[in-house]
């Protein structure tokens, strides 16, 4: 008797874990301009299978990824299509001359949402800057069963864009308008004692900004995440 009830408690726990499992990725676009997503798997497929499409300013949309995938999300900016018909964009192109990326990585910078969701439904995530930053960004993990909150990581500080990169890892458009930063720590260690990780840490206090770190944030089980391109900055309070 107690031998099925062990039985039945295991089948109904497994019905529950399958019920709340969900790995739902909403990318949403708040930036005052068009984004492109692109995104990199690494390890198994998403349902819908795409790797770049277009996020107008305030559209979002969700894609469903299974609960065995690793991959990394990023946006891509200022995108056009050439005489000859070949897509490419101004920050985060992955040289794939179309807006999927298929499989092709950037090397252009940008910022990046890194995320690993294991057989076990562990989820390890963070946001990266050691490619370089194009705008602002924010992964909110969505768990809210057991009171337990899993961190949110972001890099929303300042906009390092305009406000905090050095000239001479500034990336201009053709009106010599910033549009990027890239991050000399990507090809060598700078470790933290470097001004150029201290110029990241201090935009993206939780985010990747160096070769030699590599931590995750980590979600105890299946989550949906929440992906913000150009979340509002922390509001200043205002005196009355
Ligand atoms: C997750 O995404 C799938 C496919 O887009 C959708 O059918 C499902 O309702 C979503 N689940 C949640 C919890 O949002
Ligand atoms: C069009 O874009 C592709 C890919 O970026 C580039 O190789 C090619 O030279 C461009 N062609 C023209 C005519 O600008």
């Amino acid at each position: 008797m107690a031998k099925r009830l062990t039985l039945i408690f295991l089948i109904a726990s497994h019905l529950f874990v399958s019920g709340v499992t969900s790995n739902n990725l909403t990318i949403e676009n708040k930036c005052d301009y068009t984004v492109w997503p692109g995104i990199l798997t690494s390890i198994g497929s998403l349902s819908t299978s795409t790797s770049g499409f277009a996020l107008k300013k305030g559209e979002s949309r969700a894609i469903h990824a299974p609960s065995l995938w690793s991959g990394q999300i990023w946006g891509r900016t200022l995108c056009s299509i050439n005489s000859t018909g070949k897509f490419s964009c101004a920050t985060g192109d992955c040289n794939s001359g179309e807006i999927e990326c298929s499989g092709r990585d950037s090397n252009s910078p940008r910022s990046l949402v890194e995320l690993s969701i294991d057989g076990h439904n562990i989820n390890s995530y963070r946001v990266s800057v050691v490619d370089g930053y194009n705008f602002p960004l924010q992964v909110v993990p969505q768990r809210t069963f057991k009171s337990e909150r899993c961190t949110d990581v972001s890099c929303d500080v300042v906009d390092l864009n305009q406000l905090a990169c050095p000239y001479e890892l500034m990336v201009v458009d053709e009106e010599e308008r910033p549009i990027a930063c890239t991050n000399p720590c990507r090809i060598s260690n700078c470790y933290t004692s470097s001004s150029y990780t201290q110029i990241f840490k201090n935009a993206c206090p939780t985010a990747r900004v160096d070769n030699g770190d590599n931590n995750y944030f980590a979600c105890p089980s299946s989550t949906d995440y929440f992906i913000t391109f150009c979340p509002s900055l922390t509001p200043i309070p205002t005196s009355k």
